[in-house]
Formats: C-alpha cells, structure tokens, sequence
C-alpha cells in the first residue's frame, strides 16, 4: 500500500477529514498531521472525537504567532516529518496557513500534491484565504473541485491537467452525520424558541475595529435574539477594540460548540448571519436562508438557491425578512459523495 500524508491545523480541516480519512484508507497508508494552528479544546480535539477521526500521527503543537511566524513554524515541522515518512502523495484542504505550508512543504521535497477544495477564488487578492488557495494551486498537482464553478476558475488561469470535479467535502460529512443531529444542541441551555444563528472570524471583519462595530450595529437591528458562537479570534479583539460593553443586549455570546451542535443550531435557526465558508454551505444544504457579512463570496454556485445574501458590514435586517428559495437545482450538482471520488480517483493514478 502506498503511503499518503494528510495535513490539518484549522476546525474546518477536521470536519473536512473525517469522511476524507475514511475514504483514502481504503487505498493508502495514512499518516495524519496537525499541525497545531487550532489548539483549543473546541476548535480541535473536540472534533477528533465527536466525528471519531484518528488521532494524529503527529501533532507539531505549532505556537500562536504573526502570519509570517506561524506559516514559517509550520512549513519546518512539515518538513521534518515529511521527510522522514516520505509518502508518495501529500493530501492538503481548504485554504488556511496549514494548507500553504503543507503545500510548499511538500513541493519542496518533490512530494506530489493533491489539492481538495482546489480552484475557489476570491476578488480580493490580499484576502489571506486567496493567497493560500493561489498559492497552493500554483504548486499542486492534483485538483478537487467542490463544483465546476471553481473547475472554470482552474482554466481560466491556465491549468488544464488532472482537475476533477469532485463535489463538495463539506456536504459529505453533513450527509455522514445528518442522522445524528439532536434535536436542540447540547451545549446551549435555554435556547429561545426563534432566533439568528451568527458566527464571524474572518480577519477583515473582526481585526478592523470599524467593520466589527458596523456588524455590531447591524445585528442590533433584528427583532429577534442573536445566537453568536464566538470564534477566539474575535473574542480577543472584543476584548482588544473594548467593544464588550457595547455589545447590543438581543446579542448573547456563547464559546464554540461541537460540530452537531452548531448542525442543530443552523437547522432551528430562522436566518444566519455569517462570515464563515463552511457555516454558509451547510446553512443552504440544510435549505436555511444565511446572509453573508463579507463584501463577496467565494461560493458563486450556491447564489442560485436564492436562499443566500451578500450584506457586507453594514445592513438592516428589515430589508431581509422575505427570502425565498430559488432554483433547488444547486443541490443536484453539489451534492455528491465528495471524498470517495477524491479517494477513488487518487488511487487510480498511483
Ligand atoms: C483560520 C484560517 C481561516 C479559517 C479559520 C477557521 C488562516 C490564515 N486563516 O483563521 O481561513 O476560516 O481558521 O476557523 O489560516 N485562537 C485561539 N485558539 C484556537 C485558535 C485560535 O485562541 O484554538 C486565537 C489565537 O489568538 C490566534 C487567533 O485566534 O492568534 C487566530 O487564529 P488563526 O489560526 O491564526 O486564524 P483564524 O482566525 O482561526
Ligand atoms: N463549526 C463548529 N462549531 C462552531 C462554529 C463552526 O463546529 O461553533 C463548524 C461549522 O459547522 C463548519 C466549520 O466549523 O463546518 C467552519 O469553520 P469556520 O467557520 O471556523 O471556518 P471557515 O469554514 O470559514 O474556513
């Protein structure tokens, strides 16, 4: 059996990896590295049990720093186990620092890359994501798209070889755990009969004291309770920028919660209010009207639901109180099983 190294550090990679994991196992030797980007207990090690993925291999505890320390960290832990395993494929997801540095890790070493989530684009240039993901792409070998929009991105910048049209990761682990999904999410006692589900952690958003006071003032425009499961980035900044006290009083913050519970947050949730790529694709695949607190979004294909809203920083929920589902077809071409066809078509080139 040939081996195959898949590299994770961030919460969306383990949800990504824990139908991924399965399904390359069928063909390949894994060896599963962390890379520590994620490191509290609810934004990392929660996950590893609750979607009973395999403990990493290795962990390279990477400390907290600026963008350049952290990535750098990352990139000579990788290549020290990189070596030393030597596999014949190198698996990276998604776009965040652990997926730029396992990709220029592993082509440094001359270690063939397959890219998962491969080809999504951003306008924004400087968007963190966007230089992980054009940087990854510029490297890798191997291309899974979620949907044939980002195929497009793909060959419009001139790549034409082994691009394949996967599916999205992001619903098979959803497709995976749907029939576990309890009824009212365990860790939120109290939970009021209606409310909107929000989640923000995008740098632009919560680093920028004025885009995070006008996402503030917005929220503050709902009649309904905001149900807002903090990431720690934008605690810190709460903290940072002093804006807890402002705080509007329909907004009640709770810590991160585990992956079924926030499926069954979004599903009795009336509206969603968020920034995050995984939170918005499981909001239109659990059919829930979900606006978007970013100037764009990556996800073009899921527009077409009619079910999702670009509002930036700044908007009025009374503008929003009729949306309407429109062309279902996006489920048909979305919906697929992701992570075998990745497994299945990885193994038939090796
Ligand atoms: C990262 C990804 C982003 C992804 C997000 C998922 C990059 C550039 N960004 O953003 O694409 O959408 O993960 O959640 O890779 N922190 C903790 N505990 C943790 C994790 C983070 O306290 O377990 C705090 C630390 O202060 C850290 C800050 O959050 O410095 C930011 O974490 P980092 O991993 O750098 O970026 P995210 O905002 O999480
Ligand atoms: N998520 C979770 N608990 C939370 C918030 C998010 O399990 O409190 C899950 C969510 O269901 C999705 C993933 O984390 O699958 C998205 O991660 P995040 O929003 O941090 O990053 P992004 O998807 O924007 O990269």
């Amino acid at each position: 059996m040939n081996k195959a190294a898949l590299i994770v550090g961030a919460r969306p990679q383990f949800i990504k990896t824990a139908p991924l994991i399965v399904e390359l196992g069928r063909f390949w030797q894994m060896v599963l590295i962390h890379t520590g980007q994620h490191y509290d207990f609810m934004m990392s090690e929660n996950f590893f049990r609750e979607l009973s993925i395999p403990s990493p291999d290795y962990h390279l505890n990477i400390a907290p720093g600026s963008q350049g320390k952290q990535t750098g960290r990352m990139i000579e832990g990788l290549e020290s186990v990189l070596k030393y395993e030597a596999p014949e494929l190198v698996v990276v997801v998604g776009d965040t620092n652990s997926t730029m540095a396992g990709a220029i890790a592993s082509s440094k070493l001359r270690l063939p890359l397959a890219h998962v989530e491969a080809g999504d684009r951003a306008r924004d240039k400087y968007l963190p994501e966007q230089i992980n993901r054009v940087i990854t792409d510029s490297i890798a070998e191997y291309f899974f798209c979620p949907s044939n929009t980002e195929v497009l991105n793909l060959k419009a910048e001139g790549k034409i070889e082994n691009i394949c049209d996967s599916g999205d990761v992001i619903y098979d682990c959803l497709r995976q755990f749907e029939k576990y999904i309890p009824e009212a999410p365990s860790a939120i006692p109290h939970l009021p009969p209606e409310y909107i589900l929000t989640t923000l952690h995008r740098a632009d958003a919560v680093d920028n004291r004025e885009n995070m006071e006008s996402i503030l003032q917005s929220l503050e425009t709902a009649h309904l309770p905001i149900l807002f499961p903090i990431h720690p980035r934008t605690l810190k900044r709460l903290h940072q920028f002093n804006l807890f006290d402002r705080l509007p009083d329909n907004i009640r913050l709770v810590n991160p919660v585990g992956y079924l519970d926030i499926l069954s947050l979004i599903r009795r949730a009336s509206l969603i209010v968020t920034d995050s790529g995984g939170i918005q694709r499981e909001a239109i695949y659990l059919k829930k009207p979900v606006l978007i607190a970013r100037p764009e979004t990556e996800w073009l294909g899921l527009e077409k639901s009619g079910l999702l809203k670009i509002v930036g920083y700044k908007f009025d929920f009374n503008e929003f109180s009729s949306m309407h589902a429109g062309d279902r077809s996006v489920f048909d071409y979305i919906i697929r099983p992701a992570s075998k066809t990745i497994a299945e078509t990885l193994s038939k080139l090796f």
